[in-house]
């Protein structure tokens, strides 16, 4: 199948080509690289030992993008491109709509102007909201987003739900995941955030490897097991994985949804102990105060992926640890 990966020079995106070019598809990249890298096109290229087309182009550009589907008969889309960083978009709303939102919109109309109609979204496990009862499952409706960023994976949901009840002839995978941690087990590809991290797993990487003095655990006072916070990780070449398992699924029409995540819950005390255990390296951490907007626990029922695509999370926490101790070892500044 040849599929038009956006966001293909990104972190999810990247090691998602990898497994869409060793398992035999065709793969155009678009992507502005304002977060993604060329380096990483190189390292695919090194891993598979094909060549990727890339199109720098941004989703937003109308008239780039019809360039794209007039240029390459493509049959999918997979939909990555996008902001990701839940504090940026508190205080940079508007770009957060703008390339999420409008993005996605821009996108569609470019799909349905050359007849593409199978997209296949990168959404969130913020989708359920504030309140929703653990384990998610995706009977449960939407609820309150509580940022920009959330909110604005929500409305691209609906979006899509509404142009698939007017057109028939659309369809759409939803894939909902949960949190996504681990590198290539080359250790070429990886994620390479910019500034602070402020996720957990490439926090604590950068702590090891030296480049921070220590981590801040938010908050050990949660109604959990050891009082902090809990989710669901999982390796990204499983969730890589999950979007070839997908594409059949988007050859029917209608709307899909899929929540992508292992089933259990993980302590932030848990991932610093099995890190250290695993990789034989110190992170000094400081319990501090709770971050805003952190919810006590949460992952994935994770059971309609494993009935309906034949998908499950295969890795455990310890290649995922792993993984992304080579990766943070091979690469300490990323792409950079
Ligand atoms: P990433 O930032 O590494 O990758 C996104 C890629 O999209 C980057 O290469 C960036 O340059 C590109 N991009 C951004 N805006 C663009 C635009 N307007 N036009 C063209 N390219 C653009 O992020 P990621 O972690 O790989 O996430 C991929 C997708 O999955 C995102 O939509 C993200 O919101 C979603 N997601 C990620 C996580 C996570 O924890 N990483 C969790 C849930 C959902
Ligand atoms: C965050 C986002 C979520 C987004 C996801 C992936 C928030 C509130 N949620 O999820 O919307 O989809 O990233 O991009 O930002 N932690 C520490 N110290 C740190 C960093 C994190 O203790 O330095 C803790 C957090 O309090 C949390 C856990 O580690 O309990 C995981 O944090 P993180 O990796 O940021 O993921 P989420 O908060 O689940």
């Amino acid at each position: 199948m040849q599929v038009l990966v956006t966001g293909g020079a990104g972190y999810i995106g990247s090691h998602t080509v990898v497994e869409l070019l060793q398992a035999g598809h065709s793969v155009v990249v678009v992507d502005n690289l304002c977060n993604g890298s060329e380096v990483a096109l190189q390292r695919i290229e090194k891993i598979t030992g094909q060549s990727v087309r890339f199109i720098r182009a941004d989703i937003r550009d109308r008239q780039a993008m019809d360039g794209v589907f007039s240029r390459h008969d493509i049959e999918t889309v997979i939909h990555f491109a996008g902001l990701k960083a839940v504090g940026e978009s508190v205080s940079r709303p508007l770009d957060y709509y703008e390339n999420n939102f409008y993005g996605t919109l821009v996108l569609c109309q470019a799909m349905e102007a050359a007849g593409v109609r199978r997209l296949v979204f990168s959404s969130s496990a913020t989708v359920y909201g504030e309140e929703a009862p653990v384990p998610y499952v995706e009977t449960m409706p939407r609820g309150t987003t509580s940022n920009p960023y959330g909110t604005s994976k929500a409305m691209v949901e609906k979006l899509l739900e509404d142009l698939v009840s007017a057109n028939a002839r659309w369809s759409v995978v939803l894939l909902r995941y949960f949190n996504p941690i681990g590198a290539h087990p080359s250790g070429w590809l990886g994620e390479c955030p910019q500034g602070i991290p402020n996720n957990l797993m490439p926090f604590i990487a950068q702590v090891a490897v030296g480049r921070r003095e220590r981590l801040s655990i938010f908050g050990d006072d949660y109604p959990t097991a050891d009082g902090t916070c809990e989710r669901d990780y999982l390796h990204v070449v499983d969730l890589a994985l999950g979007h070839l398992k997908a594409l059949p699924a988007v050859l029917e029409p209608g709307v899909s949804i899929y929540n992508l995540g292992t089933g259990q819950g993980v302590s932030v005390l848990a991932m610093v102990n099995s890190f250290m255990r695993v990789t034989g390296v110190d992170v000094p951490y400081l319990i501090t105060s709770r971050r805003a907007g952190d919810l006590p626990a949460f992952w994935a029922d994770a059971g309609k992926a494993r009935r309906k695509l034949g998908w499950t999370a295969e890795r455990g926490l310890d290649d995922m640890l792993m993984d992304t101790w080579r990766w943070q070892c091979k690469n300490p500044y990323g792409y950079r």
